[in-house]
């Protein structure tokens, strides 16, 4: 059966136009004209997503965002949205939404988005799909019932969980999982082997060679061995796959003197389950984050659109600070954190009212002082993200200048973040070489001599001499 979009908007003609491209699509679609005829439609049937606009009777379109996460967190929200109300798709973000569709509604634009929302979906499924195929519910309430009798280990599920939970990296994952499988069993030698899946063996890091997998493992099965030591006394090892969305992402080698049983294989089995769907989490994580940055980025160019002055704006910006730091030869993780960072370094703009962002004339110093709320409000966008805060402090400091007379802090010198020095300048020579509704944009020879003034007052020195010497000029 085609997936379902519910579309909700009061406009009766705005309804037609997007249900009839969601339709021409191949999605089915209802269509309901308020808030609470809306989640009736939600009451009975099961969608896709949810088309909804913002200002409507009855029920507001944010109040409606939240009733639908408090019943369901995982339905995808995207909001229908004029340019104009940019500010308001941005608190409609904040209560959970994970999209906009702005006018005119194009139907390469709502593909695009649905698209999205169906990958999301299925993987979704994927785990939850997984999650059912290993009975992990079956065997939380199995190892649950088995430990209550026993004290001393009655918060191991406990500890396990919260350790695996409150970590970030892969990396930091399997470190954990070894030395909870150590606290766990006690008496144990544990290593963890990652699989290379292009050859199909399992890295041994410590000794550096590779160890082709067997098909027991391959198929998810433990593997049980026993031998003897040198010395003559028996061992035995068990090797656990960890399984992340259905295949070996590495083996947990367990080393012991007795064999491990099944009491023991189940806690261990456990700690894989959650250390996978964590993985999975961080996984799906890693792709809402993306999505979140792809409309922050739709937001940045509509606010450049906003402003047909401006236009591009953001883009070039991007483009002469990523130059600069080719010159610097900085890092590429340091150049990905520059390039959002520039990109959306004007994001602030949003909460700025038209009639001061576009005024075609000079503004009086109360305009100037809310145009300056603009680094505190970008940054306080980006705050939402936790993995952006390098871009969100960068952000906040693209207006500071070197002698410590800018603002939002008056902060000075190497105490302004080096990105944020760097997108200070492409951003003037930017704003400097545009054209503006009051004056023409300077030809290059005079945005240098103006560079040149500035240094050391609002330029970093080194960083201004390296961009005309290196970059535009001489
Ligand atoms: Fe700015």
């Amino acid at each position: 059966m085609n997936d379902r979009v519910l579309v909700v908007d009061d406009d009766p003609g705005i309804r037609d136009t997007i249900s009839q491209l969601i339709e021409e699509l191949g999605y089915g679609c209802d269509c309901a004209s308020d808030g609470i005829e809306a989640l009736s439609c939600l009451n009975t049937s099961s969608y896709l997503c949810v088309f909804t606009d913002i200002m409507m009777p009855k029920m507001t379109g944010l109040e409606l965002i939240k009733r639908i996460k408090a019943k369901d967190i995982s339905l995808p929200i995207i909001v229908i949205t004029g340019y104009a109300s940019l500010e308001i798709a941005i608190d409609a973000m904040k209560c959970g939404a994970s999209d906009f569709l702005s006018k005119p509604f194009k139907v390469s634009q709502i593909q695009l988005l649905l698209g999205k929302m169906r990958r999301e979906k299925l993987l979704l499924e994927e785990n939850r799909k997984y999650s059912d195929a290993i009975q992990l519910y079956r065997l939380i309430d199995n190892l649950k019932g088995q430990l209550e009798d026993k004290n001393n280990e009655i918060t191991s599920l406990q500890t396990i969980s919260e350790k695996i939970i409150s970590l970030k990296g892969i990396r930091d994952l399997v470190a954990a999982i070894v030395d909870v499988s150590k606290q766990l069993l006690e008496d144990v030698d544990v290593e963890f082997y990652p699989l290379n899946r292009k050859t199909q063996t399992l890295i041994d890091t410590k000794r550096g060679h590779h160890r082709i997998i067997s098909t027991d493992l391959m198929e998810g099965r433990i593997m049980r061995l026993s031998g003897h030591l040198t010395t003559g006394e028996r061992t035995f090892q068990t090797i656990f796959p960890l399984m992340i969305e259905g295949q070996v992402f590495g083996t947990l080698d367990i080393h012991s003197d007795t064999v491990l049983g099944e009491e023991k294989e189940g806690k261990i089995l456990y700690l894989l389950n959650r250390s996978a769907e964590r993985m999975e989490n961080v996984a799906l994580y890693e792709g809402l984050y993306e999505n979140m940055l792809s409309t922050l980025k739709s937001m940045a160019k509509i606010l450049d659109a906003r402003d047909p002055h401006t236009s591009q704006h953001s883009t070039r910006v991007t483009n002469f600070s990523l130059a600069i730091a080719d010159v610097l030869e900085l890092p590429q993780d340091e150049k990905d954190v520059l390039y959002i960072a520039a990109s959306l370094h004007d994001i602030g703009k949003v909460g700025i009212p038209d009639s001061i962002l576009l005024k075609p004339d000079k503004l009086t110093d109360e305009e100037f002082t809310t145009i300056k709320r603009h680094p505190d409000i970008g940054a306080d966008i980006l705050k939402q993200l936790p993995p952006m805060a390098r871009e969100t402090e960068i952000i906040r400091f693209h207006h500071e200048h070197y002698d410590g007379k800018g603002y939002p802090l008056g902060i000075g010198g190497r105490e302004i973040p080096l990105l944020s020095r760097i997108i200070t300048l492409a951003d003037s020579y930017d704003a400097m070489t545009s054209d503006r509704p009051y004056r023409k944009g300077l030809a290059i020879n005079k945005a240098i001599e103006e560079i040149r003034r500035c240094t050391g007052t609002q330029f970093d020195p080194e960083l201004a001499t390296l961009f005309i010497n290196k970059i535009i000029g001489p």
